[in-house]
């Protein structure tokens, strides 16, 4: 059912390469351009425990390095019990690329959420934030 919309079949397909030893929660994102393209990312951990990076900041470093920057949506796929919404680390680092961005999360169960990153992350550090005397 939710495989058709734009990125979830990408983002599943991402989470089967997640690196995820260490907390075994698989994490697969696909982040969607204005143009139709679609990026994917996943969660790879590290046994130096900091060092790892979440799936949605892959996504966007694979986007970013392919030229593309116009997102209009993201989806998290997990294996979660309930749709999960993107961490705060990654919130900030796609609110400086698409402020309105679309937030999907599904589950291998077919469940689904959404929201808008505006509301996920209302008061967001911009690039604007960095205007100064
Ligand atoms: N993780 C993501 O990749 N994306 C999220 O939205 C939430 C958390 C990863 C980080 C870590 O590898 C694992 O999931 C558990 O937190």
């Amino acid at each position: 059912m939710t495989a058709a919309e734009p990125g979830v079949e990408a983002a599943f397909g991402a989470m089967q390469h997640a690196y995820a030893p260490y907390s075994n929660f698989r994490v697969g994102a696909a982040l969607v351009t204005r143009d139709g393209r679609t990026f994917s990312g996943c969660n790879v951990e590290n046994s130096s425990y900091p060092a790892g990076i979440c799936a949605e900041r892959s996504a966007l470093s694979a986007a970013v390095v392919a030229g593309s920057r116009d997102f209009v949506r993201v989806v998290v796929a997990t294996e979660a019990t309930e749709p999960t919404p993107p961490c705060g680390l990654c919130r900030q680092a796609l609110v400086e690329f698409a402020p309105d961005l679309e937030v999907i999360s599904v589950t291998v169960d077919g469940k689904r959420a959404a929201w808008r990153l505006g509301n996920l992350l209302p008061a967001p550090f911009t690039p604007e934030s960095l205007a100064h005397r």
